[in-house]
């Protein structure tokens, strides 16, 4: 019924969105995500179980398996897109750019159990480990904290490598000339690195970077890809080595948060018709039939928007998975620049 409604819209945004480049594998088809969701609901559910054991000495843990227990009632096949695409993730608390992190993720954490999500068509492998990913990109500033946890210790993931990247404010990736991606004859954007990067995670799991709120392009909501390294080593051109992909996905807005981002220059001047979380089908494969939450909470950290938004967000990783076979990218950066795959 509601669901074959959605998992319909879910195909046909996925036939729009990537043209030609096709990302979609038997993992993520309906019924082996279930099994997934399922294991990672049972190994999320024995963590909430294992950090109340542990007492209340650790504030962040404890709100996190709080809020794990909350969701232990509803029906594991329970559809929550829209009352996850229809939750507001603004917190109340008061932010600055030099918030600490025990302060983010003790107050008000949000939590996604890992759904895998599509890598897409737009990875640039051999990225920098570099936190300001801005490289003088226009747009609204956007410092973003995320968590890691892993779903089979109940721990923070230390030394996990977080790998980013998402389009500028007017819908265009760097590192990658296509057709789908801005003027396709632009071969100068190959050597561009704006809006990529890779950090490490500390000992309570938490890596940071300052980098511009993502626009938007054709048949897609606003977006931020993660992927997460394990085991990596950096070398000395502060690139990557070595280790395993654990986990892949993607990372939403709230609605009304992307509509005041979009009001202002030069998101304002993207004539690309904007696709809803609700209509996005990676929302859909990320939250239907799961508690995962996969969307920034956020506050603004001055009056106007324009002055920027501090999102965080927590991500229970499978660290024993890999999925380094799904991780295609569209080119590598290397010492003499970018090259197409
Ligand atoms: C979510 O919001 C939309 C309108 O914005 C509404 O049609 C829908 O019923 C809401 N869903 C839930 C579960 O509240
Ligand atoms: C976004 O990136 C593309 C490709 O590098 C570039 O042509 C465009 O000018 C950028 N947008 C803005 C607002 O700078
Ligand atoms: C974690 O990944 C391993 C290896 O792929 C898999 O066997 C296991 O079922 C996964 N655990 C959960 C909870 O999904
Ligand atoms: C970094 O070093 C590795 C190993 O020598 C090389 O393959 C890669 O192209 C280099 N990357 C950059 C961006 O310099
Ligand atoms: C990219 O940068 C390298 C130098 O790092 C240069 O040799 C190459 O020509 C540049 N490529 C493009 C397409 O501009």
């Amino acid at each position: 019924m509601h669901f074959h409604k959605l998992a319909v819209v879910a195909l046909s945004g996925l036939a729009i969105a990537h043209p030609g480049a096709h990302h979609e594998h038997d993992p993520h088809s309906v019924a082996s995500k279930r099994d997934l969701l399922r294991n990672s609901r049972r190994a999320l559910d024995l963590c909430a179980d294992h950090l109340e054991k542990r007492g209340v000495n650790d504030r962040a843990r404890a709100r996190r398996a709080a809020i794990m227990k909350a969701n232990e009632k509803r029906a594991i096949f329970s559809r929550d897109t829209d009352k996850t695409v229809n939750t507001s993730h603004h917190s109340t608390l008061q932010v600055s750019a030099n918030t600490p992190e025990s302060e983010l993720f003790s107050k008000n954490p949000t939590c996604i159990l890992a759904p895998e999500g599509e890598v897409g068509p737009f990875w640039v492998n051999g990225e920098l480990v570099r936190s300001d990913i801005r490289d003088g990109q226009p747009g609204v500033p956007l410092i973003l904290d995320g968590q890691f946890i892993d779903i089979n210790t109940c721990e923070p993931i230390q030394a996990l490598w977080w790998d980013v990247w998402s389009c500028n404010s007017t819908g265009v990736y760097s590192g990658v000339q296509s057709d789908v991606n801005g003027n396709g004859d632009d071969s100068s954007n190959l050597n561009k690195t704006f809006s990529r990067g890779i950090q490490k995670t500390d000992a309570d799991g938490v890596a940071h970077f300052k980098t511009m709120f993502p626009g938007h392009y054709s048949g897609r909501a606003t977006h931020i890809h993660v992927i997460a390294h394990t085991n990596a080593h950096k070398l000395a051109n502060n690139t990557l080595t070595g280790g395993h992909i654990s986990h892949i996905g993607q990372l939403f807005f709230d609605q009304d948060l992307i509509s005041k981002v979009e009001a202002t220059h030069p998101y304002n001047t993207n004539t690309a018709d904007i696709t809803k979380n609700i209509d996005d089908h990676v929302v859909i494969v990320e939250t239907e039939d799961s508690t995962s939450d996969p969307f920034f909470e956020y506050a603004l950290l001055g009056d106007s928007i324009e002055d920027g938004v501090f999102g965080w967000i927590t991500l229970g990783v499978n660290v024993t998975a890999s999925h380094d076979s799904d991780a295609s990218y569209a080119a590598t950066l290397t010492a003499s620049g970018g090259v197409s795959s």
